[in-house]
């Protein structure tokens, strides 16, 4: 990139990220699906830890079936009013997939460098080990006393709560890159974390137990949707300088 372009991004991005609020009525116009299509391959471009895309972005299409999520999100309008829902469904299972399925792509690539492909093998074995073992039940309660001396390791994909928080955390990042290419399309968002994860993993035949981080309503809003004067933390207060 020139360094001429790096101001004109920035205002472009300073203004899809401001733009980008929690709307939560919509005004029925359906987003094309082309449109929807290129937003939620553009999520998949978000960051994730090992590049492992724990994660599957259900884009619910069907009328009938979008009116069952939407009951599941205890109603709200943002989901009831939106033409588009997306549940984000997140565990340690798609991990261990996606790292085959990296290991296959590593070694059939004729473009990635030796040195690369070396780093990238490493990573895929470190993390099926710790994916794989993590598994074990054993971990869970041995997480939650060891925890206590050694917080850091909840953070990791260890034990079930670690495993389905870690999935969650890495689900976000595609969440909020959804949320800002919508925005760049001029296109509402609502993300949502009011609503029953049994009800909605029934409603997709998810196995009980899965992780839904969150559920993201698409649309366009409505003339009189509530926009709320935006408030955040005193910046010196969030930005802590060492
Ligand atoms: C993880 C998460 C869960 C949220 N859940 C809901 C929700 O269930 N219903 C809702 O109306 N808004 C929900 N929101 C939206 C927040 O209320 C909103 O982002 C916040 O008030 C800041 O407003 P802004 O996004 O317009 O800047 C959620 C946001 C996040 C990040």
């Amino acid at each position: 990139m020139q360094k001429q372009d790096i101001p004109l991004s920035w205002a472009a991005f300073q203004d899809v990220n401001r733009r980008r609020r929690a709307i939560r009525d919509f005004d029925g116009q359906l987003i094309p699906d082309e449109q929807v299509r290129a937003l939620l391959s553009e999520a998949t471009q978000a960051p994730s830890s090992g590049n492992l895309q724990p994660y599957r972005l259900h884009w619910i299409r069907d009328a009938g079936v979008r009116a069952r999520i939407a009951t599941a999100c205890n109603g709200q309008r943002a989901a009831s009013s939106a033409p588009t829902l997306v549940v984000i469904e997140a565990s340690r299972e798609i991990a261990l997939d996606t790292a085959a399925l990296q290991l296959n792509f590593i070694e059939g690539s004729n473009d990635m460098t030796e040195r690369g492909k070396n780093y990238h093998r490493g990573q895929m074995r470190m993390f099926g080990r710790v994916l794989r073992l993590g598994s074990w039940p054993i971990w869970t309660p041995l997480v939650s006393i060891v925890g206590l001396f050694k917080p850091s390791l909840s953070l990791l994909p260890i034990g079930h709560l670690g495993s389905r928080a870690w999935a969650a955390r890495n689900a976000a990042f595609a969440a909020q890159t959804l949320m800002l290419a919508a925005s760049a399309s001029g296109i509402d968002s609502c993300p949502m974390e009011g609503f029953s994860a049994p009800k909605i993993a029934q409603v997709l035949g998810l196995p009980r137990g899965t992780v839904i981080p969150v559920v993201i309503a698409l649309g366009y809003r409505a003339p009189e949707a509530r926009v709320d004067v935006k408030w955040r933390r005193p910046i010196a207060d969030v930005i802590v300088e060492h």
